[in-house]
């Protein structure tokens, strides 16, 4: 089934003022008429037919075609290509909704749905994103692609350029991202540059790297990793049999992933294949959450449902939180997630590192691993049950955005009671495991171990 939809997708300026439309082979990040963000658009509303999209999908998810197997590709009807593109594919998405009991007990609710993006080839939500945007990169005929990174779009890039025969090459903040990421953007034969400054500052030089034509950016103000990524919304409508649930939360770092999962369920409304949107929140770390600070300065959307959004965000200097995948303090996706959340009636909320630490450890407990960053879905969810913005029945999904392996250090330091969080000219602030669960050294006699199990029989 080609694209059905009748017009060329292309690109468009979001700042409603500008407006100004970009063909869909521009290479072109931010709007070089106003500096806004882009986004794509696939004119999926003028589909027709969605029962037949509807199972064409269904019916792929059978089928042994890659491009049917990927569950990003499954979706190509609203992705800008034509069927006679190139697609590249590490069989990305598939991931899985696990019921979590023991953390909805956990959040005061009645049953909590986490669906685990830390499942995807690299082990995180990054894959769905660049499998589309390298892709791009193919069709434009670009030999090096790049990315700033806390180390998930990094080994996630790595990953899929290596798979196109490209050249990856990614910026890092040096000393700041987890081991097992490194690991695997060496693995993937990466260029990687280990830049002095945090995150922020590897942003900025990317961004003043993409005005080289032998360049291609694929962080996430690139508009065609939120195409792959906006697929998340349309599998998990798919695995709910398209009932929408309340709620669906996420981490929010740079703000690619919270845009991603608004344009998705939008175009699912637009499409009439939901009929409502559920209320999208995003939670950050306390000491990397600008957006969260500014959302709390807003006035109530249903006192002034038409009022313009905000221009200006005001960036934390000095991220801080041992949840690296989110030390963030100028998120490049702002104005696309906070558009999204208000639209929807989310809200934009931050937790503590100790609710961060906690709120993971409870999720093992449910027999399902996410690094640090994932867990704010679960501390966030519990603070807005507690504030009454979720109630105890309503249907909730938190997305988990990496696998435990991810960062196995500090899952070992918390329940070993050394995790702390370190920062120049301050005392370490220790963080006290309400769950630790450390390994006991125990005599090598079967009388020691049975007396070490005699509480749990
Ligand atoms: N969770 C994980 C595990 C992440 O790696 C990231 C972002 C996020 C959440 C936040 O998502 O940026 O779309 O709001 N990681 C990026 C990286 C920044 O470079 O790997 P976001």
């Amino acid at each position: 089934m080609a694209n059905p939809a009748a017009a060329k997708p292309e690109q468009r300026c979001i700042t409603p003022v500008c407006g100004a439309v970009y063909a869909i082979h521009e290479r072109v990040y931010l709007c070089s008429k106003c500096g806004g963000p882009l986004e794509v658009d696939c004119h999926v509303s003028a589909i027709r037919d969605r029962e037949a999209l509807r199972k064409s999908w269904e019916s792929r998810a059978s089928s042994r075609a890659p491009r049917d197997i990927s569950g990003v590709w499954r979706y190509r009807e609203l992705l800008p290509f034509n069927d006679s593109a190139p697609f590249v594919t590490l069989f990305e998405g598939n991931t899985p909704i696990y019921d979590a009991p023991q953390s909805a007990k956990y959040c005061g609710l009645d049953a909590l749905r986490l669906k685990h993006q830390g499942c995807n080839p690299t082990g995180s939500f990054k894959d769905t994103g660049m499998c589309i945007a390298v892709t791009q990169a193919v069709v434009l005929g670009a030999r090096t692609v790049v990315c700033a990174s806390t180390g998930n779009t990094a080994a996630s890039l790595a990953a899929y350029a290596a798979r196109a025969g490209l050249q990856p090459a990614i910026l890092l903040p040096r000393g700041q991202i987890t081991a097992a990421k490194l690991a695997q953007s060496m693995d993937y034969g990466a260029l990687v540059c280990e830049i002095d400054g945090n995150f922020d500052d590897c942003m900025r030089l990317i961004q003043e790297l993409g005005d080289d034509p032998s360049i291609y950016v694929a962080n996430s103000i690139n508009p065609f990793r939120i195409e792959g990524q906006k697929t998340v919304a349309f599998e998990m409508m798919n695995q709910r049999n398209w009932q929408t649930p309340d709620h669906v939360v996420v981490p929010g770092g740079n703000m690619g992933n919270s845009s991603a999962l608004g344009k998705g369920f939008e175009e699912l409304l637009g499409l009439g294949l939901i009929d409502h949107l559920p209320k999208l929140s995003v939670i950050q770390a306390e000491g990397a959450s600008p957006l969260a600070r500014l959302f709390a300065k807003l006035p109530a959307r249903d006192a002034q449902p038409e009022s313009p959004l905000p221009d200006v965000l005001e960036f934390e200097d000095h991220p801080r939180t041992l949840a690296t995948a989110i030390k963030i303090g100028a998120p490049v996706s702002w104005k696309k997630a906070l558009r999204a959340v208000m639209r929807s009636g989310g809200k934009i909320l931050s937790v503590s590192e100790q609710e961060i630490a906690d709120a993971k450890a409870m999720i093992g407990r449910d027999g399902i691993g996410c690094e640090p960053a994932s867990a704010t879905t679960v501390a966030g969810i519990k603070k807005l049950v507690a504030a009454g913005h979720i109630r105890r029945a309503e249907s909730v999904v938190a997305v988990l955005t990496g696998h435990v392996l991810k960062d196995p250090d500090y899952v070992s330091a918390y329940h070993r009671g050394t995790l702390a969080l370190e920062s120049a000219g301050a005392e370490p602030l220790p963080i006290h495991g309400s769950f630790r669960n450390a390994p006991r050294r125990v005599e090598a006699s079967k009388s020691a171990i049975l007396k070490v199990l005699e509480p749990q029989r």
